[in-house]
This record gives C-alpha cells, sequence and structure tokens, in this order.
C-alpha cells in the first residue's frame, strides 16, 4: 500500500546493512556499527531538497560561487534509542546543534512518557531531524513532535529505521505534515507492541542492556 510523506530509503547499501542488523546474531558492538553507517546513508536522501545558497570562496587558482545550506540544523534524538543514530548524522552534519528528548514507551499500556528535555533555545529557527530507529505504535514518535511544535519548531522530518504500518498511522494522524523517513516499513506489531519482522528492542541491542 503507498503512503503519502512516508519515503522508504531502498538504496541496496542501506538494505544490505539493514538486513545484517537485523539479524539477531549481531552483537552491540556491530549494531551499533551498522546502525551509525546507515543513519549517514540515509541524511543523503532525507536532505535532498533542503534550501541551499550560493556562497563566495577563493579556490587557489581563482574565485568561484559555491553552495551552503541556507539553514541551520537541529538533531534531535529520541532517548534513548535515537542515541543509535546520533553520530552517523553528525558525520554528515557536523555544524548541527542537538537536542535531547527523553521518551519511553510504558511497557504494559504501550502509552509514551516523557522524562527529559533539552533543545537549543533557537531551535524554532532551525531545520530539525528528529530520530529514532523504531517507528512502532506511533506514541513516542507523536509525542516527540508535539514537544517540538510546542518549542516553535516548523520545519521537521521524522528520521527512523524500521516503521510498522500502525506507527505511521498514528503518526500521520497526530501530525500529516511531517514526512517520515525510514529503511523499510515493516509487516506489523505483534501483541506486546513489537514491530515484526523488526529487530528487537532497539535501545537494548545499541547499550547491551
Ligand atoms: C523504543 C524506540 C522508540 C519507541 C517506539 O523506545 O526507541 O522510542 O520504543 O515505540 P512506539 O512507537 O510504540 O512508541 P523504548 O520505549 O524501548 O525506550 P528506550 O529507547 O529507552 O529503550
Ligand atoms: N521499540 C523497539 O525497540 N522495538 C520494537 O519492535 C518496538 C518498539
Amino acid at each position: 500500500m503507498p503512503y503519502s510523506n512516508v519515503i522508504v530509503i531502498d538504496h541496496p547499501v542501506v538494505q544490505t546493512k539493514l538486513t545484517e542488523l537485523r539479524d539477531k546474531s549481531a552483537d552491540h558492538r556491530t549494531f551499533r556499527t551498522l546502525l551509525n553507517q546507515i543513519a549517514s546513508l540515509m541524511v543523503y536522501e532525507v536532505t535532498r531538497d533542503w534550501p541551499s545558497e550560493p556562497r563566495m570562496i577563493d579556490t587557489p587558482l581563482e574565485k568561484m560561487e559555491g553552495r551552503k545550506l541556507s539553514r541551520r540544523v537541529t538533531l534531535v534524538p529520541i532517548l534513548r534509542a535515537g542515541l543509535g543514530m546520533s553520530d552517523g548524522v553528525l558525520r554528515m552534519l557536523p555544524d548541527a546543534r542537538l537536542g535531547h528528548l527523553g521518551v519511553y514507551r510504558d511497557e504494559k499500556t504501550l502509552e509514551p512518557v516523557s522524562y527529559y528535555q533539552k533543545l537549543p533555545p533557537d531551535i524554532a529557527q532551525t531545520e530539525v531531524l528528529l530520530i529514532d530507529p523504531m517507528l512502532a505504535t506511533g506514541g513516542s514518535g507523536s509525542a516527540a513532535v508535539s514537544v517540538l511544535k510546542k518549542a516553535g519548531v516548523k520545519s521537521m522530518r521524522f528520521v527512523c529505521l524500521v516503521a510498522a504500518p500502525e506507527g505511521i498511522k498514528t503518526l500521520h494522524d497526530h501530525h500529516p505534515e511531517v514526512v517520515i523517513y525510514c529503511a523499510s516499513i515493516d509487516r506489523q506489531l505483534n501483541e506486546k507492541g513489537y514491530i515484526l519482522p523488526g529487530l528487537g528492542d532497539a535501545g537494548d541491542r545499541i547499550f547491551g542492556t
């Protein structure tokens, strides 16, 4: 089923790494490495249509007009698992500021619980990438987008690794304008809210907990 405002990055290198990472034999060191590598690769597509403007420079031979990004960038990982993608994104966008949103989902109710928030004061004037490897029920992602909107953010993209159809629906029911970038739309959630086939608990696999 086609989704609007969802972009699946189906590049063969991304898909190869995603498959290695999903494999339960990947230990936390391998998992972390692959997750950051995929995050770096995804930046290329996620930022493709960002505005840029002319910038004059002197090459060793002559003046030329090059280009630079027009807007500053803020990266907002949803703790904890979003941290597993931060370094990969920052490698490509080293000037970005970093905000942090702590949200976990209650294991019984699956409802999001916000526990931490620290955002750059001028976040409203920047391009924001909200990152979290998993979009499952969509509760955490929707809550995080609401916090960013309250902080005045106008332009944001949600970048995840694996999205469930249920999570896409919830996020877009609440925030239809937010474009979701992912490497895969998986089949469904199980009765405990885990994505199938998925990759298990992303935070536990990143941090070895
Ligand atoms: C995971 C994941 C997302 C959330 C997705 O976090 O990193 O934030 O679940 O689920 P949802 O779409 O149903 O809300 P988790 O609650 O396991 O916390 P953690 O990152 O601290 O491990
Ligand atoms: N959070 C995860 O880490 N994995 C899932 O499958 C669902 C939510």
